[in-house]
């Protein structure tokens, strides 16, 4: 019998698989399609301080072995998330879920995890410095080491509960950014968020997205999302949950040798919403065939010797 289940920043998780911000809804969505309680944690959409409606439409292109998405953080707001959708996860989900907060100043994102802080249910944060889909606030507090850490470190001041900072790949260095969220006492990195494209409509001549660019991801983003976690891995030495393009038991094998503690599931769902289960699922036979018997055992694995 293989063990699946690893510990992410004090967290025990029966397994390293975690539906990713933005493809999961607020999880209970999902109850009425399987037990969501066979997954790892969920992490929630990403949430601001006031309500918003999202980016004008067409939001999303299609693309070889994955989509561009320009949702522009669609969310009812930190309080509308604790005091509605929190209860309604409750009812169906029995583990500590992770709080994804985006936002606009540093106040915004402190007084957010202020919020979540005190809900029983939220068992991490997950700071997102990484949208690429909203002006003046997302990914610009992402790309550069300074921003980073002073957003880090003025949420660290507010939480005791796990700090993982989900990191933009549009960047020059992500190691130079993940090392600041390290310096300002983040407990975690989540990496990575989606790489910035475009698709253009041959017959409009007019890009497909109407607010032009979005984040690409799916299967094609797995290599390079490898290589940022297993450099940012080398560099800091802080807990990882991987993500991009993962969308097999293979994939979240291969993230944990390069160094993810915990993974995250995120295209996969909007594929097939049965993804995660399915992956869960396939983890044990894809671990006997491999000879793994832990997967904690192999984190970081493919950097030894
Ligand atoms: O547009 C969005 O809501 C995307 C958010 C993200 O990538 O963090």
């Amino acid at each position: 019998m293989v063990n699946t289940s690893v510990d992410l920043a004090g967290l025990r998780l029966d397994n390293p698989v975690i539906p990713a911000s933005g493809t999961f809804g607020f999880g209970y969505e999902f109850a009425e399609l399987y037990d969501i309680n066979i997954l790892g944690s969920i992490s929630l959409k990403g949430t601001t301080l006031a309500p918003r409606f999202g980016n004008p439409t067409p939001r999303i292109a299609e693309c070889t072995a994955g989509l561009i998405n320009s949702v522009g953080l669609q969310n009812p707001g930190i309080d509308a998330v604790l005091s509605e959708e929190l209860p309604r996860l409750a009812k169906v989900f029995r583990k500590p879920a992770i709080a994804n907060i985006s936002g606009f100043a540093i106040d915004e994102y402190v007084t957010c995890v202020e919020k979540a802080d005190k809900a029983e249910q939220i068992g991490l944060i997950e700071l997102n410095i990484s949208c690429p889909n909203v002006h003046n606030g997302g990914m610009s507090f992402g790309t550069e080491a300074k921003s980073a850490y002073e957003v880090t470190k003025a949420v660290r001041a507010v939480t005791k509960k796990p700090l993982f900072v989900k990191l933009t790949p549009n960047v020059t260095s992500i190691v130079a950014i993940a090392a600041a969220c390290a310096e300002a006492g983040a407990d975690g990195i989540s990496l990575i968020n989606t790489l910035l494209g475009m698709r253009i409509d041959l017959k409009r001549r007019r890009p497909v997205i109407a607010n032009v660019k979005g984040g690409f991801s799916g299967p094609a983003v797995f290599p390079v999302a490898l290589r940022m976690v297993w450099e940012v891995y080398e560099a800091v030495k802080l807990p990882i949950m991987g993500m991009g393009g993962v969308s097999s038991a293979a994939d979240v094998i291969e993230m944990l040798l390069a160094g993810a503690t915990a993974v995250q599931v995120g295209a996969a769902n909007l594929v097939d919403p049965f993804a995660c289960k399915k992956i869960i699922e396939s983890l044990p036979a894809e671990m006997e065939k491999l000879g793994i018997e832990s997967l904690e055992e192999i984190i970081g694995g493919a950097h030894n010797g």
